[in-house]
């Protein structure tokens, strides 16, 4: 009995439940346990698939909405029960599990099995909005506009929050901002099986396959100009159409981008050549920006601001650009835009990021310890692409191409 053990999710939607009942799963599956997930959204839609996404289903006022989701917690919590009973080991609940009763239920359920309840809570404004956006593009809000989808959601938050009760009386849980992946606060009355293996990667970054793509070659690629905001050359859209072809072969739900027109270039193609694919484009993955250089080559660098190009040669990672930014001062952003991408890519195994040369050395060095002198020297060609891969067990890091002939590199 002592491998068995269920984890109750608690949240308001949106929070990022799904995302940490994903991870949780993926990696004690790592560890060989026996882990399902029972997700009680599946069993409403299975149980009426036409239109269960209508707000009113989530009033508190309205009985048969409650009886109904109380109907499919109650199937849902069945399912875990024989899971558990037969060979399985870990259940994940996957719901809001937002009330006292709710909870309550779910420990009347399992007498014989320990609970650990789990909520996700998220206050970062702009992640959630950010969050709320992608969930407007959820299957079950099809009939709907963007607009539509994304009020009628916002009206079920409402509803949970109107019944909101926090965790206190739980014997065993942990509280968890999942943007920031922190714990913050915990009680642990039972010694639960697995528990300092979830503690712990709760808050350890878990990469399945990130794709970590520099844009293509770009009009000031060619004259050596930093900065700006130019197009792709042919080069460049042949690198993007290569990228394409080459990733087809992968599933790319997301694709994460700067807000500059090279990295939305370089993704349009990649997301055309696939079933599903969004653009995401984050401002905190945009160039490092160069203040009163933006828009000069190195040369025009060297001879009309001198003292730039020897202070910037003297500590590259430290120097910050006159009115501008430096490697040092990009690290607070870019460690923001990597929450954002795992906060909002729903623990999906793939990643595709298209970044720049600064940016993407940024990122790789937040996965990997680099001594700081050495990241604004990372090679990151145009031609080929790094693949990321992070868990418990391995950290790998490939620098591979993505044509058999690689497309000549310039710089
Ligand atoms: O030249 C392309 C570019 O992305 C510029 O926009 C940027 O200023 C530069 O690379 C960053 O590389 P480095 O820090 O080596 O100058």
């Amino acid at each position: 009995m002592d491998t068995k053990l269920v984890i109750a999710m608690v949240g308001l939607p949106a929070r990022g439940k799904s995302t940490m009942a994903r991870k949780i799963a993926g990696t004690l599956e790592l560890d060989e346990v026996h882990v399902r997930i029972f997700n009680n959204g599946d069993v409403r839609r299975q149980l009426s698939p036409k239109n269960t996404s209508a707000p009113e289903l989530f009033s508190p006022e309205n009985p048969e909405g409650v009886k109904f989701r109380d109907k499919c917690a109650r199937i849902n919590l069945g399912l875990a029960l024989d899971f558990l009973k037969s060979d399985g080991e870990v259940a994940i609940i996957d719901a809001t599990n937002v009330t006292c009763q709710r909870r309550k239920l779910t420990r009347k359920t399992f007498p014989d099995f320990p609970v650990l309840f789990i909520e996700c809570m998220n206050t970062d404004e702009e992640a959630l909005e950010a969050n709320l956006e992608r969930k407007a593009f959820l299957k079950e809000f099809s009939h709907l506009s963007q607009e539509q989808a994304l009020d009628s959601f916002l009206k079920r938050i409402d509803f949970y929050e109107s019944v909101y009760e926090p965790l206190n009386e739980e014997r065993n849980f942990i509280l968890i901002d999942s943007f920031e992946g922190y714990i913050l606060q915990e009680q642990l009355t039972d010694s639960l099986p697995y528990y300092d293996r979830i503690r712990d990667l709760i808050t350890t970054r878990i990469v399945r396959n990130l794709f970590l793509v520099r844009h293509g070659e770009t009009y000031f690629n060619q004259e050596d100009r930093i900065g700006g905001n130019s197009d792709l050359t042919d080069m460049g859209l042949a690198q993007a159409n290569g990228l394409a072809d080459y990733f087809a072969n992968e599933r790319i739900p997301i694709i994460f981008t700067s807000n500059y027109k090279r990295t939305l270039q370089t993704a349009a193609p990649i997301a055309k050549k696939q079933e599903h694919c969004s653009i995401i484009s984050l401002p905190e993955f945009n160039e490092i920006y160069a203040g009163v250089c933006d828009g000069m080559t190195y040369s025009e660098i060297r001879e009309q601001m001198p003292e730039v190009a020897t202070n910037r040669k003297h500590n590259k990672y430290d120097y910050v650009y006159p009115e501008g930014e430096g490697y040092a001062s990009m690290e607070e952003r870019i460690h923001r835009g990597l929450q954002k991408v795992f906060y909002l890519n729903n623990y999906d195994d793939n990643i595709m990021i298209v970044g720049h040369r600064a940016v993407n050395r940024m990122i790789l060095s937040d996965f990997v310890f680099r001594p700081k002198e050495e990241v604004p020297y990372i090679y990151m060609p145009q031609n080929r692409y790094y693949h990321i891969q992070i868990d418990p067990h391995k950290k790998i890091f490939e620098l591979k191409p993505y044509t058999k002939k690689p497309i000549k590199d310039k710089i």
